[in-house]
C-alpha cells in the first residue's frame, strides 16, 4: 500500500506541480484551501502533510494548530516564502516536521517528504511495540523475567476483559493471590470491587452465611439482614482462595451461584441475582480429590474454566535474583538500611529451594535485612536450615583425628579466604576476630593470596 500525502496550496500551479512529482510514489490527495485541508482530516488519515503556510482565511498556521490540538498523527512539513522565514520558526513550533522555501527546490523537497514518510513509518512501529508491551507493563508489581511466568502473563492478558472463570494453581506462596488481584484491577471491573474469601479460615459452618449473606432472624444472632460476599462482589469480582476447603454441602450450593449466578441469602426466600466473575485459587489438586470424592466435578469443571497454573519458584530459578533484589530494594527502604550481601549469601539464597516459595524469599530477606547490624550480610545470619541446604563443603567435616590444633586452624583460615576471595573484613566477622588478629594470623600461617 501506498503512503499517502496531502498536499494543501492554495496556488493551482503548485498543486498540480506537486501532484504529478509526487504521485507515483504516494497516493496524493489535494486540498485547495486550509478549510478544505481540514474537512479532509475529519475524514481521512494522512501520513504526511505538506502545507502553504500563507494562505487566505485559514492559513497553514491554523492548519497546523488544529493538527496539534486534535492529536491527529500526521506529520506535518510546510511550505514557505523565502522572506517568511519567521513563520517557519513558528511553524517549527507548533510542531511541523520541516519546511520547503519557495521558490522550492525539487531535491530537497523530495528528500524532505521521504524523510518525514520513513518518521511516520517509525513511530507507528513505536507505537505497535508499545502496545505491544504494555500488556507486561499493566503487571508491573509481579517481578519476573522468567518464560514460566510470562505464559502465566499470557494467560492473565487473555482474560483480563472479559467475565471468563478462573482457577488458579500454585503451591503455598507462589503468588496465587496477586494475580488474582492483578486480573481484577487491570480488567474492565477493575471500578467495582475485589472481595477476597479465605475459604481455609472461614468455619465449616459459617461458610454459607459468609458466602451468601442472611436475613433478619434466620438463626439466633441474626440482628439485621446482611450481605455475603457474592453480593459485596456484585458488578466486580469474588476471589475464592483455598477453594478446596469448603463441604461437599457448601460445594453443592456454590455449584448454583456459578451456574446461574443466583442464590438465596440464608433463611430468606427472593432469589438474589448478581454479576460476579470468579478467580478461585488452589494448591491441593483437585482432580485428585474428585477421585476421593471430596470435591465435586460438575463444581470443577465450572470453575476450571480458565486454567492459570503458578510454578514453583524452583521451577523458575531465574526469577529469584531479581526478587531478591526487589525485596532488598524494599526492606532496604523501609529500614533506612543500606545491607548487600556477600557473594556466599547470595550463592545460599540463590540455591536454596525455597519451598515455601515467594513468600518465603520475602520473609527471610524481610528479618535478615531489619535486623542486619553490619552492611553486608553473611550466610550466618541466615536461616540455620538454608545454610545446611547450600552448604556442601561448609567445615562439617570432621578432620583427621591427629592433626594438631595449629594446622586445623590454618586450614580453616585458608579455606574461608578462597571461599570467600580473601575479603578480610567477611572472613574476620565470621571467624569473631578482628581485622588485624585475621591478619597477623595470615602472615603466621604463611597464606596469601
Ligand atoms: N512474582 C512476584 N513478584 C512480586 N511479589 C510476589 C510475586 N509472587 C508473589 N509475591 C509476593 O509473595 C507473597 C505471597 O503471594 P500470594 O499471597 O499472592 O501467594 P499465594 O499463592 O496466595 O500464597 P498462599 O498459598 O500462602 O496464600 C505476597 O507478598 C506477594 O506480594
Ligand atoms: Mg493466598
Amino acid at each position: 500500500m501506498k503512503r499517502t500525502l496531502l498536499v494543501v496550496d492554495d496556488e493551482y500551479g503548485i498543486r498540480e506541480f506537486l501532484y504529478e512529482l509526487f504521485r507515483d510514489i504516494y497516493d496524493v490527495t489535494l486540498a485547495a484551501d486550509g478549510k478544505e485541508a481540514i474537512e479532509l482530516f475529519e475524514k481521512n488519515l494522512f501520513d504526511v502533510a505538506l502545507i502553504d503556510l500563507r494562505m487566505p482565511e485559514v492559513s497553514g498556521i491554523d492548519v497546523l494548530a488544529y493538527i496539534k490540538d486534535k492529536n491527529i498523527e500526521t506529520i506535518p512539513v510546510v511550505i514557505t516564502a523565502d522572506r517568511d522565514i519567521d513563520h517557519a520558526v513558528e511553524a517549527m513550533k507548533m510542531g511541523a516536521y520541516d519546511y520547503i522555501t519557495k521558490p522550492m527546490d525539487y531535491k530537497k523537497l523530495t528528500v524532505t517528504i521521504h524523510n518525514a514518510i520513513e518518521k511516520k513509518g517509525l513511530e507507528e512501529k513505536i507505537d505497535s511495540l508499545e502496545r505491544h508491551i504494555l500488556p507486561s507493563s499493566l503487571f508491573s508489581n509481579i517481578i519476573s523475567h522468567s518464560k514460566e511466568m510470562r505464559a502465566v502473563f499470557n494467560s492473565m492478558e487473555n482474560v483480563l476483559n472479559n467475565d471468563a472463570t478462573v482457577l488458579i494453581y500454585g503451591e503455598s506462596g507462589t503468588g496465587k493471590e496477586l494475580i488474582a488481584r492483578a486480573i481484577h484491577f487491570n480488567g474492565n471491573r477493575s471500578d467495582k470491587p475485589f472481595i477476597p474469601v479465605d475459604c481455609a479460615s472461614i468455619p465449616e459452618s459459617l461458610i454459607e452465611t459468609e458466602l451468601f449473606g442472611y436475613e433478619k432472624g434466620a438463626f439466633t444472632g441474626a440482628l439485621k439482614t446482611t450481605k455475603g460476599k457474592f453480593e459485596q462482589a456484585d458488578g466486580g469480582t469474588i476471589f475464592l482462595d483455598e477453594i478446596s476447603n469448603i463441604s461437599l454441602d457448601a460445594q453443592a450450593k456454590l455449584l448454583r451461584v456459578v451456574q446461574e449466578r443466583e442464590f438465596l441469602r440464608i433463611g430468606g426466600d427472593k432469589k438474589i441475582l448478581v454479576d460476579v466473575r470468579i478467580i478461585s485459587a488452589s494448591n491441593k489438586d483437585l482432580k485428585k480429590m474428585i477421585q476421593d470424592g471430596s470435591f465435586r466435578e460438575d463444581l470443577y469443571y465450572r470453575l476450571n474454566v480458565i486454567p492459570i497454573r503458578l510454578p514453583a519458584l524452583r521451577e523458575r530459578t531465574e526469577d529469584i535474583p531479581l526478587l531478591i533484589q526487589h525485596y532488598l530494594t524494599i526492606f532496604n527502604e523501609r529500614y533506612h538500611k543500606k545491607v548487600i550481601f556477600d557473594n556466599e549469601t547470595l550463592r545460599i539464597l540463590m540455591d536454596y529451594g525455597w519451598p515455601g516459595n515467594v513468600r518465603e524469599l520475602e520473609n527471610v530477606l524481610n528479618r535478615v535485612i531489619l535486623t542486619a547490624e553490619k552492611d553486608v550480610v553473611l550466610p550466618n545470619a541466615l536461616p540455620q536450615e538454608m545454610r545446611k541446604a547450600g552448604a556442601s563443603d561448609d567445615g562439617a567435616e570432621t578432620p583427621d583425628s591427629d592433626i594438631s590444633l595449629d594446622s586445623l586452624e590454618k586450614q580453616h583460615i585458608r579455606k574461608l579466604l578462597m571461599k570467600y576471595d580473601f575479603n578480610i573484613s567477611a572472613v574476620a566477622e565470621i571467624l569473631g576476630v578482628t581485622r588485624k588478629t585475621l591478619y597477623s594470623k595470615m602472615e603466621k600461617f604463611d597464606i596469601k593470596k
